[in-house]
C-alpha cells in the first residue's frame, strides 16, 4: 500500500458478492489452511454465501482495495437480549496501525446494537497478544475463560 491514508479514506460497508475477488488474499493470509481448500474467487464467495443466513461479513476499503474485513453473529437465546459475537477480524499486513480494524468493529457494534444486543464478545487466541492489545484499546475486557473439545470421535450418548 503506497501512503498513508488518513481515517476518511477507510470506508467501511456490509460485503457485496463482488467482493469474493478483492478477498482472497485477506482470506489467504487469515484462514491459510484452516480455510480447507484452495482459496480462490469461487470459494470465498461460497463462503460467502454458506455465511449468508448466520453472519454478517464487513469490509473496510483503503482507497480502491479491500484491506480488512470482519464478521459478526447475532442469534437469539434464551436470554433476553441476542448474543452477538464478533467471529473474525483481520486487516492485512500493509494497512495495519491505521484504524482500519477501529472502524471496522465500531461499525460492528453498531450493527450488533440495532439489533438488540447488550454486550459484543470476541475469543482471541490466548497467544495472540497484538489482537488482545487491539480489543482492550477497543475498551474490550477479559470476563471468561473460553474452552472447547474435538467432537471427531465419537462417543456414545
Ligand atoms: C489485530 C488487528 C485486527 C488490528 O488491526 P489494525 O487495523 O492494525 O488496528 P487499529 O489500527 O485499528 O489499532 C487501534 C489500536 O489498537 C492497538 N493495537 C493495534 N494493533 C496493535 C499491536 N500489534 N500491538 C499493540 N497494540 C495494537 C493500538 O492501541 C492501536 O492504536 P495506535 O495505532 O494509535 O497505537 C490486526 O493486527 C490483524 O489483523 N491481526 C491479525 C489477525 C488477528 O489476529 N485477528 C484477530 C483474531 S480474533
Amino acid at each position: 500500500m503506497a501512503a498513508t491514508p488518513g481515517p476518511s479514506r477507510i470506508r467501511v460497508r456490509i460485503v457485496r458478492p463482488d467482493d469474493a475477488r478483492g478477498l482472497v488474499p485477506l482470506f489467504e493470509a487469515f484462514y491459510g489452511a484452516y480455510f480447507g481448500g484452495r482459496v480462490t474467487e469461487t470459494s470465498v464467495a461460497g463462503r460467502l454465501r454458506q455465511a449468508a443466513n448466520h453472519e454478517t461479513v464487513i469490509v473496510a476499503e483503503v482507497g480502491e482495495r479491500i484491506a480488512g474485513f470482519a464478521s459478526l453473529r447475532v442469534t437469539d437465546s434464551l436470554d433476553p437480549a441476542p448474543y452477538a459475537e464478533l467471529t473474525d477480524l483481520f486487516v492485512e499486513t500493509e494497512a495495519r496501525r491505521l484504524g482500519v480494524a477501529s472502524r471496522l468493529v465500531k461499525y460492528v457494534e453498531g450493527i450488533a446494537r440495532e439489533r438488540g444486543a447488550s454486550h459484543l464478545v470476541v475469543l482471541t487466541g490466548q497467544k495472540n497478544t497484538e489482537a488482545q492489545a487491539f480489543y482492550r484499546s477497543a475498551g474490550y475486557e477479559e470476563y471468561a475463560v473460553a474452552m472447547r473439545k474435538s467432537l471427531k470421535v465419537a462417543e456414545t450418548r
